[in-house]
């Protein structure tokens, strides 16, 4: 039985295949209609969500199998005072594999421990996303043909945002990838990340608060949300959530062939009018997340 708590517990080989597997069904959606027949995905989310939950969600009903669970900690025994080991004990009596999301960092690793079915991380606070990376490396390989040889700038809120961390542990596995970091000074990537990640494995990266002097030379402009529910006061935030937006004018400055991805929400961070823009990719790599979960769901139950 195995669990996704952290991107790099899937090997490069592993990868390959959950996207040959979105691919396939992407092509061939009639053929996976009744795989999980009987099976039952319970999402567990201690923090809001839109498309990581739904995604699952409909992943699951696409494959013929069932949902149940909770998208409010309030409504479940956490507001009793229940700990996650407890729950995942719970919930391992009535479904096959959970999907949780939760705003202590490793808060799903606990669950694993505890649980005696797989555990899917759905987000553990300003740590580490593995599905939505999962979801950016499809979209990568759709939108670019390839996972090696791109320069990625990643943009925003890099200290706390967890798509952020996963995805730069990720891509960091393939050759030729170049990193630019755009974001204040307050909101750097953290050091685990920098150290652990980059230069242990000697992965080229720059640093910078400039948007518009960097976006010529990316292949990639992965923009964020500045994360607010993880800022300790206000005014920090305030000060920083208007730091970049893109709009059309700066577009200007970004290669034909750029693709600019979002995990999504959007606050302000992308103007809508960027929206129609064909560069624009963030609401297709929506529809890859539920591929993808798709592909994971059926190698983390073992059907093929
Ligand atoms: C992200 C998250 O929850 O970390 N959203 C998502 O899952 N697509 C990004 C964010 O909330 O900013």
């Amino acid at each position: 039985m195995r669990s996704l708590i952290d991107i790099t517990e899937l090997d490069l080989g592993e990868v390959d295949a959950l996207i040959a597997k979105a691919e396939d069904i992407i092509a061939h959606p009639e053929k996976y209609a009744d795989k999980c027949r009987g099976k039952k995905l319970a999402t567990l989310f201690y923090e809001p969500s839109t498309r990581t939950r739904l995604s699952f969600e409909a992943a699951m009903y696409e494959l013929g199998g069932n949902v149940l669970g909770f998208s409010e900690s309030q409504s479940s025994s956490a507001a009793k005072g229940e700990s996650v080991a407890d729950t995942a004990k719970t919930v391992s009596c009535y479904a096959d594999v959970i999907a949780m999301r939760h705003p202590k960092e490793g808060a799903p690793l606990v669950a694993s421990r505890n649980a005696t079915i797989p555990v899917i991380n759905a987000g553990d606070g300003g740590h580490n996303h593995p599905t939505q990376t999962l979801t950016d490396l499809l979209t990568i390989k759709k939108e670019k043909g390839r996972l090696g040889g791109l320069t990625v700038g990643l943009c925003g809120d890099l200290k706390f945002g967890r798509t952020v961390h996963s995805l730069i542990s990720a891509l960091s596995r393939y050759g030729g990838i170049k990193f630019v970091f755009i974001s204040p000074a307050e909101l750097k990537i953290p050091g685990y990340v920098r150290q652990g990640v980059l230069e242990k494995n000697g992965i080229p990266y720059e640093e910078t608060t400039d948007l518009d002097g960097s976006i010529g030379k990316l292949d990639i402009l992965y923009m964020t949300r500045v994360q607010r529910e993880r800022f300790f006061n206000e005014e920090d935030y305030l000060r920083l959530r208007d730091s970049y937006i893109l709009t059309q004018q700066k577009m200007k400055a970004a290669r034909e062939d750029m693709i600019v991805m979002h995990p999504l929400p959007r606050v302000n961070e992308i103007s809508p009018e960027i929206d129609s823009d064909p560069r624009a990719c963030y609401f297709r790599q929506v529809l890859y997340g539920k591929y993808i979960r798709m592909a994971l769901i059926l190698m983390l139950l073992g059907i093929d």
